[in-house]
């Protein structure tokens, strides 16, 4: 029976991950330790409380709160800490960029000495393909472990300073860290500011879906519970140190994604319209992935095919979830929401 104490927990894959982790191991607990940014939403765990709520417990907290991150870890006494939290929407780091050095790097520091001083097993970082910087869209280049980190955006680089304190907190603290590198992800419960949520949305109430000019842009694409599976395998069999590339191989630019969502959804072109690019948008993240499929054995389930469709499909059918969503993102651009 073990203890796992997640941080940012009320967000997209920290959601996701809660209930594959409850749903599979049926003795652990989980201690959602989550600041409830705009980004976090609990109603994303209703169905998990409903179910697990005897094994489930929520602490309102910063993880930059060094005290209260250490009374939640004495009280709850975690056997795996997994490091979620983050602020993640790249168009938002340029707007308020020292949000994200306090969150994704200072923040990471408080938590860090938080789980030193209680002596958590092992303290799991989760973190980015993006702190590699970005690729040209004709390269055979990857991205491996060794690969130097070229962050190009603020938030890939307070990322690319929090991977880089995870691993000096091991090495000078002894702390028993493992970091994953993922791709991007795909899923329900995804805030409706991301690409594929956010396209859905708008065809889903009859609007446009507005895409960036340079839409040759290329991701990497996993299902959420595929990202799950490599964390659980990291927790339990990787190597204290590590750090870990996770991707599908599966590469789709924007126009594919517009593409995917209205074949599913039955609709035509005329809800794709082009707008002017953002700055220093990154072209093409590829991560070469043989490291986790080598040593633990991990490898995507989920087809791309069946999981976008059925991704869209979620977001079809569960508008009560994402609409208070979209005024609270409209809330977040007046600023109400600090
Ligand atoms: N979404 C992706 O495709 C993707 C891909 C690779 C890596 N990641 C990484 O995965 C992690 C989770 O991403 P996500 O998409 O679920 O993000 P998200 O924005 O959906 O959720 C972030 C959560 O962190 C919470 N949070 C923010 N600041 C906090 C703080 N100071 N203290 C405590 N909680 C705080 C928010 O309330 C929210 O619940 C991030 O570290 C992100 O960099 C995401």
């Amino acid at each position: 029976m073990s203890t796992v104490m997640v941080t940012g927990g009320a967000g997209f894959i920290g959601s996701n991950f809660i209930r594959y982790w409850l749903g599979k191991y049926l003795d652990d607990r989980i201690v959602n330790y989550d600041l409830l940014t705009y980004a976090g939403y609990l109603p994303s765990l209703d169905d998990v409380v409903a179910r697990h709520g005897d094994r489930y417990t929520f602490v309102k907290g910063d993880i930059g709160d060094y005290d209260l991150a250490l009374a939640t870890m004495k009280e709850h006494e975690p056997d795996f800490v997994v490091n979620f939290a983050a602020e993640s929407h790249n168009s938002r780091a340029i707007l308020h960029p020292e949000a994200f050095f306090q969150t994704n790097c200072v923040g990471v520091v408080q938590l860090m000495k938080a789980a030193r001083d209680t002596e958590v097993w092992r303290f799991h970082h989760i973190s980015t393909c993006e702190v590699y910087g970005d690729l040209a869209l004709d390269t055979d280049e990857v991205f491996t472990e060794e690969s130097p980190f070229e962050p190009k955006t603020p938030y890939n680089a307070s990322k690319a300073a929090g991977d880089m304190a995870v691993e000096t907190f091991h090495l000078t603290f002894g702390l028993p860290v493992t970091i994953s590198n993922c791709s991007n992800n795909y899923g329900p419960y995804q805030f409706p500011e991301k690409v594929i949520p956010r396209f859905c949305t708008l065809a889903l109430q009859g609007e446009k879906m507005t895409l960036y000019k340079t839409s040759q842009n290329k991701r990497e694409w996993l299902h959420v519970d595929d990202h799950c599976r490599a964390i659980d395998l990291i927790l339990k069999q990787g190597k204290v140190g590590e750090m870990y590339n996770v991707g599908s191989g599966i590469e789709v630019d924007v126009e594919g994604i517009a593409d995917g969502i209205l074949g599913v959804l039955g609709l035509d072109d005329s809800y794709k319209t082009y707008v002017p690019d953002r700055p220093s948008h990154d072209r093409r993240y590829l991560l070469d992935s043989n490291k986790i499929r080598n040593e633990l054995g991990w490898s995507p389930e989920v087809d791309y095919g069946e999981g976008f469709a059925a991704t869209v499909n979620w977001y079809k059918e569960n508008e009560a979830w994402w609409q208070p969503l979209l005024s609270r993102a409209a809330e977040v651009d007046e600023g109400k929401w600090g």
